[in-house]
């Protein structure tokens, strides 16, 4: 049976001896109490809410599987593998799937996601290779060089200063170790900005058949890209967003440099089809007025855009991408 302390360079606390509803998730003993910075509701309080809405383990297991196939990583043997940023186990479980003896340390900041985990582990893994760590992936309590894959999905775009977070997996990883992050992107949100600007000004100066509310809804897309993708944002903002940035291919360039890497590569991830059509699609199904869709007039912009770019920048243009960094 896993022990996460084997792993870790403080003691570790059974957080089940201090609320049995979260047996088996620890936490390093200088955390226990401590303020949780830049995390919001949605996956402490409604984590339950949350799992609904994001549970997607044949996707992950599939994307986990191209991306390990794409960078010629061997599957057949046994790894240990280190998931910053888990929840209740997206690309956790794939990775227990994919690698028959792996053992894997989750770590989350939050313990109702991580109770779910649970849940998810003791059916699919009855054989306990995973660990569950209640700890902000930004702290330096890991065993350095201890996991030969790190594995990150959609966690770095929460956190306030991310190079915090690629820095604790690089001292993480054995030398030859790779690690794994799924991420959003500016450039693709940044046409998408455009198109919707497009829109909205069409709509405000007199084109029919858009309501107020999918308008509205246009107006907080483009606000959130807008924000995301400003330099140099203030703390007090950064602190409470939640979706905090968009990133750029520069930006993890240089910031896997910056600590240790030797560089990274970028991958966009996108599946076939006209991408703007189904990025605008994907978009409506999020608007809480699923069935408010736009005019005519609106979808023949947004495809406009799809007979504009060529297959070859449709693939940089990326608006969610995978990101390698390998450990020299
Ligand atoms: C978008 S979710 C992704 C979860 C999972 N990796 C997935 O792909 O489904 C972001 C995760 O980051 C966690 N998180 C946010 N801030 C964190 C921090 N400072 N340290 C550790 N985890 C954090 C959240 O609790 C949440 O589980």
């Amino acid at each position: 049976m896993i022990n996460p302390s084997d792993y870790f360079m403080c003691d570790l606390v059974n957080l089940g001896s201090i609320d049995p509803r979260l047996a088996s998730i620890y936490a390093p003993e200088p955390e226990l109490g401590g303020q949780k910075i830049g995390i919001t509701a949605q996956f402490l309080e409604n984590a339950h809410v949350y799992q609904q809405g994001h549970f997607q383990f044949a996707h992950f297991n599939r994307l986990i599987r191209q991306t390990l196939h794409k960078i010629g990583f061997d599957i057949s043997k046994g790894v240990s593998v280190l998931d910053i940023g888990s929840g209740f186990g997206n690309t956790v479980i794939p990775m227990a799937e994919i690698f028959d003896e792996a053992v894997i340390i989750a770590t989350d900041l939050s313990e109702n996601l991580l109770s779910m985990l649970g849940g998810h582990a003791a059916k699919i893994c009855p054989d306990a290779r995973i660990g569950a760590v209640c700890v902000d992936a930004t702290r330096d309590y890991i065993r350095p060089e201890a996991f030969d894959i790190v594995v990150g999905s959609y966690i770095l775009h929460h956190i306030i200063d991310p190079k915090d977070v690629i820095a604790a997996a690089f001292r993480a990883l054995k030398p030859g170790g790779v690690a794994v992050w799924f991420e959003p992107f500016e450039a693709g949100f940044a046409v998408l900005r455009t198109i919707f600007e497009d829109l909205m000004a069409a709509h405000d100066s007199g084109r029919e058949g858009m309501s107020k509310e999918l308008r509205e809804f246009l107006w907080r897309q483009v606000r959130d890209w807008k924000t995301r993708s400003q330099p140099d944002k203030p703390i007090d903002l950064l602190r409470r967003l939640d979706d905090k940035h968009l990133f750029t291919r520069h930006y993890f360039v240089s910031a896997a440099k910056a600590v240790g890497f030797p560089g990274a590569e970028v991958f966009a991830l996108r599946g076939p089809g006209p991408v703007f059509r189904d990025m605008v699609n994907g978009l409506l199904g999020l608007n809480p007025l699923s069935n408010d869709t736009l005019p005519d007039w609106a979808w023949e912009r947004v495809d406009y855009w799809d007979t504009i770019l060529s297959p070859d920048l449709q693939m940089d243009l990326i608006f969610q991408g995978t990101i390698i960094m390998r450990k020299a």
